[in-house]
């Protein structure tokens, strides 16, 4: 039986030299050392022999089990490592660029003003797109007669109130929540709101039924147009990170008094004149003034104690003019060859 034993582990030897394949490997082990295996077979019959004989059979073939044990073990190991070093990572080679999405360029620069308007004390607000009239138009000084109703081309939305009128539209512009926020917070205050607006324009490069606009309203004791002029050229240098010129002209809004137009030193042409100012060297930029006594009252402020101001600015402008994009419609086309660039 020592003969056998000895025949089956230098069979078994011999196989295992030089092997490279994990499989190979499994495939050997099984053969001998499985359920079935001729080395298992042989120890099994190793309890049927008497005596001495049994002791030292015995003793001699479980050393050799636990010895070519030891040996498929070593090889497992070493091909378990041949196999790390095949699969080596070069950490140094440039690595798979994950996609990730843009901000709009509305949004850009909607989150850099809110951050400059947080730095003066503004808190952020917004309020609803689907707008009632009175608060679209109403509230801020604009009676269903008024001339002032057409400045705005509006869409107004197929809901009727509970008196059976069709009152409700697409907010023509955030000015709608300067009411909201005072009838909510009270005076003193000081906020901005940006948001979506929409107006029934016939489309083109400049018009948009949807764009975005950025409310301002500081009510407080004392406000005065200075304190206006100067939050807006801090607004100025926040956006172009230097001085711009600036002049100011009336500008007629029915929800201020006075109402002014900041107009800008056109940035493109640098006011010597092209077609982005209509060759005038000036931009619109912003329309503001005083608050309205009217739309105070109807904000619950008293008028004698409180005064304000008010600014509207036109955000997707905004984003034009900063990244020379000269065509509005590109904003809400979702077209990525555009979205990409910022
Ligand atoms: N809401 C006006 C518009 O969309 C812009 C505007 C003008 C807003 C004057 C203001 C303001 O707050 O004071 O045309």
């Amino acid at each position: 039986m020592k003969n056998e034993i000895i025949k089956i582990k230098n069979e078994i030897l011999e196989a295992l030299n030089g092997i490279k394949d994990e499989q190979v490997l499994a495939g050997i082990e099984k053969k001998y050392l499985g359920r079935k295996g001729s080395l298992t077979k042989i120890l099994r019959q190793v309890a049927d022999l008497s005596g001495d004989n049994r002791k030292i059979i015995g003793k001699f073939a479980n050393d050799t089990k636990r010895e070519i044990g030891e040996k498929l073990n070593e090889l497992k190991k070493a091909l378990d490592n041949s196999q790390a070093s095949d699969s080596f990572i070069d950490v140094t080679l440039p690595g798979k660029k994950i996609e990730t999405g843009r901000l709009n360029p509305v949004s850009i620069v909607q989150n850099e003003l809110e951050d400059l308007f947080k730095s003066m004390g503004f808190i952020i607000l917004d309020g609803p797109e689907l707008e009632s009239d009175y608060y679209n138009f109403e509230a801020l000084n604009i009676p269903a007669t008024h001339p002032a109703r057409d400045m705005q081309d509006t869409f107004y939305v197929d809901i009727k109130n509970k008196k059976g009128e069709y009152d409700t539209v697409m907010r023509t512009h955030t000015s709608p929540v300067q009411v909201r926020a005072m009838q909510k917070y009270g005076a003193p205050l000081r906020c901005v709101v940006p948001g979506r607006v929409f107006r029934s324009e016939a489309i083109d490069a400049c018009h948009e039924h949807t764009f975005d606009q950025m409310e301002g309203l500081m009510i407080d004791e004392n406000i005065s147009i200075a304190n206006l002029i100067a939050v807006m050229k801090e607004l100025l240098k926040g956006i172009f990170g230097q001085e711009v010129e600036t002049r100011v002209r009336p500008g007629y809004f029915p929800f201020v008094e006075p109402g002014i137009e900041l107009d800008i030193k056109c940035t493109i042409c640098g006011g010597k004149g092209c077609p982005a100012c209509k060759h005038s060297g000036w931009l619109e930029l912003l329309p503001a003034g005083m608050v309205h006594p009217s739309v105070l009252k109807f904000g619950g402020i008293d008028s004698k104690i409180y005064t304000g101001f008010a600014f509207g600015l036109g955000l997707t402008r905004l984003a034009m003019m900063k990244y020379g994009i000269d065509d509005i419609r590109l904003f809400n086309s979702g077209d990525l060859r555009f979205l990409e660039q910022f």
